[in-house]
């Protein structure tokens, strides 16, 4: 019997772990569940992590690093991140390219995501099916699909009114426009390019559910409201994230057994994702809200933001980098806190930590991947955004989905007191406040509804098998 030749799908990802990971997720799991051949293009630069540490060849995926690109001729030091993600990717196309155009057997599908859309060229040469992996959530997705609509301004005056001004895009709960993109920025330029090349595209994957964003993705399908949100076919295909694999390290044999030894639910996580970091001040004020709470905790700290640019946090993320968190911490913290809490410098095993019964809060930057991994382990939520999407995730988690405590984190660089920030943990840590206990059945639930919509039959797993069998039969 003649065996049918595997379609080969080629992904290539953006730098920054938050869109590595998930993309290096979505290839395992079509190789792995849904018999493809998969290779994974991650665009680098000379700082980017070790490959050796973060993505080999894993479970029959090619992974290629791209050759690093050095991009510091091109943007000036305080260029966005948008911007600068841009460029990186732009620069590493003419090795994407020449790969391809080497490679046995040219992919005949190429998976970009938000910032590349550079790369569509490439695809049209090869003739190759184009879509897109959204790292971020459909509302995002929804908004970056409206901003086309979004006018820029003229004076500094309208600019003002313009960024407190509610943007109503279908299916979304109304949103500031200054919490989204600021029009009159290089980084709104830039996303504006990349949007508008989204029509090229064939569809587009999603990581997160139908359950978790119903009412969006009903505007998302629905021609009537087409022109207000132009899409090409939308698949919310999540949650996929990072497995538990255990304690493989140290630091994370060290920090689960910590965890073993704290009661359930008991302890509060702390970190900002890949690239956050907090202002001294800021530090400092953190520090004395979780001493006053009186509650377990684990906190993933950086150095502050003050002795270094986020960007290069954002992008270097999974280096290891020395830090001493006694340099910046109030005098005694770490001696005052020695029984109750496990300050842990810069990078943790975060899944790890969320799927361990001993958590029962995520104080989160609200990242999309941080987010998924906090619903899949049943985890609630405090919001606390610092950039790119993650005010509107956070006011999608406290509003909408509810898995999250409603706080009043400000956008800017106004500094969060130690006594809300006391009140905020003891609202979903303490058993007895019916914030929080709300807020817990809810995680409860909506882990629930993601696992069912990834198992086999699920709304997610449909929709990806959906998209194989287009591959397959378009490549026969
Ligand atoms: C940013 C955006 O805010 C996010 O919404 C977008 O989808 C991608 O880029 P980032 O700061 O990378 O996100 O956070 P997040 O999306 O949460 O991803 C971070 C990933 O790194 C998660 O998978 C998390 O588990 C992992 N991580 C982070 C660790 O394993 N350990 C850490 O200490 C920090």
């Amino acid at each position: 019997m003649e065996t049918r030749k595997q379609t080969h799908v080629a992904i290539l990802t953006s730098p920054g772990m938050g869109h590595i990971i998930p993309s290096l997720e979505l290839g395992k799991s079509l190789v792995s569940q849904h018999d493809l051949k998969v290779t994974l293009f991650i665009p680098t630069t000379s700082k980017s992590p070790q490959s050796s540490t973060l993505h080999n060849n894993q479970d029959g995926l090619n992974v290629i690093n791209l050759p690093p690109v050095d991009i510091t001729h091109l943007v000036a030091g305080e260029t966005s991140l948008v911007v600068r993600i841009t460029t990186i990717v732009r620069e590493s196309l003419a090795s994407l390219r020449s790969i391809i155009e080497t490679s046995q057997q040219t992919p005949t599908v190429l998976i970009i995501d938000l910032f590349s859309t550079d790369a569509l060229d490439i695809a049209d040469e090869f003739k190759m099916s184009k879509y897109m992996f959204s790292t971020s959530n459909m509302s995002a997705y929804a908004f970056l699909a409206y901003l086309p609509k979004i006018k820029r301004v003229k004076n500094n005056n309208d600019l003002v009114s313009r960024l407190t001004e509610l943007v109503h895009v279908p299916g979304c709960k109304p949103i500031r426009v200054g919490l989204l993109a600021d029009p009159n920025t290089g980084s709104y330029g830039c996303m504006l390019r990349h949007v508008t090349r989204f029509k090229e595209l064939s569809g587009v994957l999603l990581n997160t559910f139908e359950d978790l964003e119903q009412e969006t993705y009903r505007a998302l399908i629905d021609d009537e409201i087409a022109e207000l949100i132009p899409t090409p076919s939308v698949y919310p295909v999540g949650p996929i994230i990072k497995p538990t694999v255990g304690p493989s390290k140290n630091q994370a044999i060290h920090c689960l057994s910590w965890l073993d030894n704290q009661p359930n639910g008991s302890v509060l996580f702390v970190s900002f994702g890949s690239g956050g970091s907090l202002s001294s001040e800021q530090v400092t004020e953190l520090a004395f809200g979780l001493e006053l709470s009186q509650q377990r905790f684990i906190w993933v700290v950086r150095n502050p933001i003050d002795f270094v640019l986020p960007s290069s946090y954002y992008l270097d993320a999974g280096n290891t980098k020395e830090i001493d968190p006694s340099d910046f911490f109030p005098d005694g913290f770490l001696a005052r806190t020695q029984q109750v809490g496990l300050v842990l410098p810069n990078w943790a095993p975060q899944v790890e930590i969320l799927s361990h019964a001993s958590v029962g809060c995520f104080l989160s930057h609200c990242g999309w991947n941080s987010t998924l991994e906090s619903i899949l382990n049943g985890v609630p939520m405090i919001p606390w955004p610092l950039f790119a999407d993650q005010h509107l995730n956070a006011t999608l988690l406290s509003d909408d989905i509810k898995v999250a405590a409603r706080t009043q984190i400000p956008p800017g660089k106004e500094v969060i007191r130690r006594e809300e920030i006391k009140r905020m943990i003891r609202l979903v840590m303490e058993e007895g406040d019916e914030e929080g206990q709300n807020l817990r059945r809810r995680a409860k639930e909506l882990k629930t509804s993601a696992l069912r919509a990834i198992s086999i039959g699920g709304s997610s797993y449909n929709s990806l098998c959906q998209l194989v069998e287009k591959w397959n039969t378009e490549s026969d």
